[in-house]
Formats: C-alpha cells, structure tokens, sequence
C-alpha cells in the first residue's frame, strides 16, 4: 500500500523514531495491537525517557535499533522498507538547549534533516509524522491558539522545532513527500520519565506527591495550559497516519481547556491522595522562557480527521496516578 492511500494498520511497517520515550512508546503499544510492524529507533539519550519498561508488554512484537539520528548512515539503513515513520526523537528540555544551545541544534535540526533526506533519497514515499510543540507558538496573541496563530518561539528548543516543522513541510511542498505535522501541547500520562522535572512536569508532580516531596511552584503558577492525556495525543497520530488528507497538513492539538498552573497541581494531589505544594522564585533564566498562557482549538483536526480530546484531566490523572501505583520504581 502507498502513503497516499487510506489505510488499515495491519502488516504496515513502521517506525518510530524516538519510540522508548512517552510519546513512541504509547503509540508503538496501540500499533501494535492494531497488527503493524514496529520497529523502533532510539538513541537511548539522557536525560531523555527512554526506558525499557515502556515497552515491556510488547518486546517481542517490536524490534529496537539502538542508533542516533545524527547518525546519517544509521537512519538510511531504517527508512528504506518502511511506509510510516513516527519522527519523535528530540532534545526536548527548553532550559537544556539554552544551555547547550549547539547540542540542541544538532538533534532538533540536523538529526531531523538526516530522517528527510534519507526518505528523499532511499525511500520518498514513506509517510513522515512529526511532533511540533506548543512552545513554537510563544506567548499568545489570542486564544484559544489555532493553526493561523504567528510563530515567536520563546527558547533554542523551539525555534529548532519549528526550523524541523518547516523542514518537513518544505519537503512535501517541494518534493511531494508525504508529511504532517501535529503540534502536541503538555501530555502527561504513563510512561513518561519521573526522574525530574525538566519537562513534563505534570508527570513529575505526580512522582513527588506519591513520594510524599513538594511540588514547587515556580512563581505564582497562574500560568494557563492546555493538558492532553497520551492516548488521545497518540490517538490524532494514528488518525492522521491513516488518511491522505493530513499530508502537507499543520495541525495543533491539545484538550482545548484552559487550566492554572497551579489547579492542575492540586488536582494531581487530589489524584494521588497527598501531596503538598511550595512556592519558590523561578530558577534563573527560566522566567523568561515560559510562556504564560496557551490553550488550543482543535477545530481544525476535529474537521479534518474526526479527531478530539476524550479523556478529562480528572480521568487522565486517575489512569495517570494508577499507572505509577504499579510502576513506579521503573521509572525513578
Ligand atoms: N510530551 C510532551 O508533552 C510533548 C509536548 C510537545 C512536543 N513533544 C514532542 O514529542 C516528541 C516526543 O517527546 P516525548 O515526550 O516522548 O519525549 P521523551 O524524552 O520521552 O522521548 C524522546 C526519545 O527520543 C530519544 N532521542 C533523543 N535524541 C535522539 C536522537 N538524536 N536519536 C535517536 N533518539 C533520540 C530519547 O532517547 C527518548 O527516548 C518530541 O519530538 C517532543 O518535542 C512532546
């Protein structure tokens, strides 16, 4: 079958890239079962959230290649037989990649343009699937934010993201690759990394209220955003890997429900059933980087794939919280 079919999943290979960290690994669980072949592509980067025991229950379905992205030789030998690529490998800390600004590049911007040239020259065909971030938009103009909303990404990690995003795109228009692109706001849920809180800290909060260790608040966490359960983030790449319609497509997704900061904080401690919170200045240099207020309107992807949010932030921190009950010592 061609990308440019509408398709079933089964016997379809795939691979993600950047598949033991949350995002991969959801997916690779739910393609799995719907009869693709998987293989995933991973780096084993720290401190990113890889991890063996995301995907436990599947490792005899899936095959793990163990390669850097950066690595050109190492991702032409993975593209060439494949019909759908997943391209989640990132450096995907903000505060990193103002510290090792060069590091950041060569991930987010070389690594990806070693995935589309390899497709461009040994297998253009393959239908490329890349997570953008919220954090390209910036600080909003309006909201709720949608897909004519202007780009002034706030940190190196997202101006790197979007140079990806425009890349792909660029790809499509210019060499009729099939790409899209779905712009993934804070996810949470399992299987993402505990050990701390450079970026998805919903997660980590869970971790410290279940260990009984503050949450910190940076500042007076009136900050909005927009919080998205895993499935449903996976369940919009699934949808879009199925139909011609998303290729050359830009799509932002997310719950669509403003929360604060810190009710979202308290919720988790309402989840996990203790918990205290403890408000502390920002570290240095991370004020200004964060932006202050984000939520999405998924009319667009709704409209074109049928896609929108069904898990509530109460259901999802509950999935979340009886998820690490079990888990937890895999993931500290
Ligand atoms: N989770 C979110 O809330 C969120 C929000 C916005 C965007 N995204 C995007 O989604 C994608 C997946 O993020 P995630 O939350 O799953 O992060 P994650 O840290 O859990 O997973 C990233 C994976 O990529 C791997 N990796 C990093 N650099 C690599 C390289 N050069 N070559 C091969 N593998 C490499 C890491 O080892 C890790 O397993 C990223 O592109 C990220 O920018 C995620």
């Amino acid at each position: 079958m061609t990308a440019h079919a509408s398709r079933g999943m089964e016997d379809t290979n795939v691979l993600i890239i950047g598949g033991l960290g949350f995002l991969g690994s959801n997916l690779a669980h739910r393609l799995v079962a719907s009869g693709a072949r998987v293989t995933i592509f991973d780096a084993c980067l720290d401190p990113y959230g890889w991890n063996y025991a995301n995907i436990k229950e599947i490792a005899r379905d899936v095959e793990v290649v163990v390669a850097d992205t950066r690595d050109f030789e190492a991702v032409k030998a993975q593209v060439a037989d494949k019909e759908l690529i997943f391209n989640f490998a990132a450096q995907v800390s903000h505060s990193l990649s103002m510290e090792r600004p060069c590091m950041d590049i060569e991930i987010n911007c070389r690594g990806n343009m070693n995935v589309l040239e390899a497709c461009r020259r040994f297998n253009d065909g393959a239908m490329i699937l890349f997570a953008g971030t919220r954090s390209e938009t910036g600080e909003a103009h309006y909201l709720p934010v949608d897909e004519r909303h202007p780009d002034e990404p706030s940190d190196i990690y997202s101006i790197n993201k979007l140079a990806a995003e425009k890349y792909h795109l660029m790809y499509t228009r210019v060499y009729g690759m099939p790409t899209t692109i779905i712009r993934v706001g804070n996810t949470y849920g399992p299987r993402h990394q505990m050990k701390h809180g450079q970026y998805g800290v919903l997660n980590y909060f869970v971790r410290r209220a279940m260990l009984d260790e503050p949450i910190l608040i940076y500042g007076d966490g009136e900050q909005i955003r927009d919080y998205c359960y895993v499935d449903d983030v996976c369940d919009a790449f699934y949808r879009a890997a199925q139909t011609p319609k998303s290729i050359g497509e830009y799509f932002v997704i997310g719950s669509g429900e403003p929360v604060r900061f810190i009710d979202m904080a308290n919720q988790v401690i309402g989840a996990v059933g203790k918990g205290s919170l403890l408000h502390t200045p920002y570290p240095e240099g991370r004020e200004m980087i964060d932006v202050q207020q984000y939520y999405v309107t998924n009319d667009k992807i709704t409209g074109y794939l049928g896609w929108h949010p069904t898990v509530s932030l109460k259901g999802g921190l509950e999935k979340t919280v009886a998820f690490y009950r079990t888990q937890l010592k895999e993931y500290l």
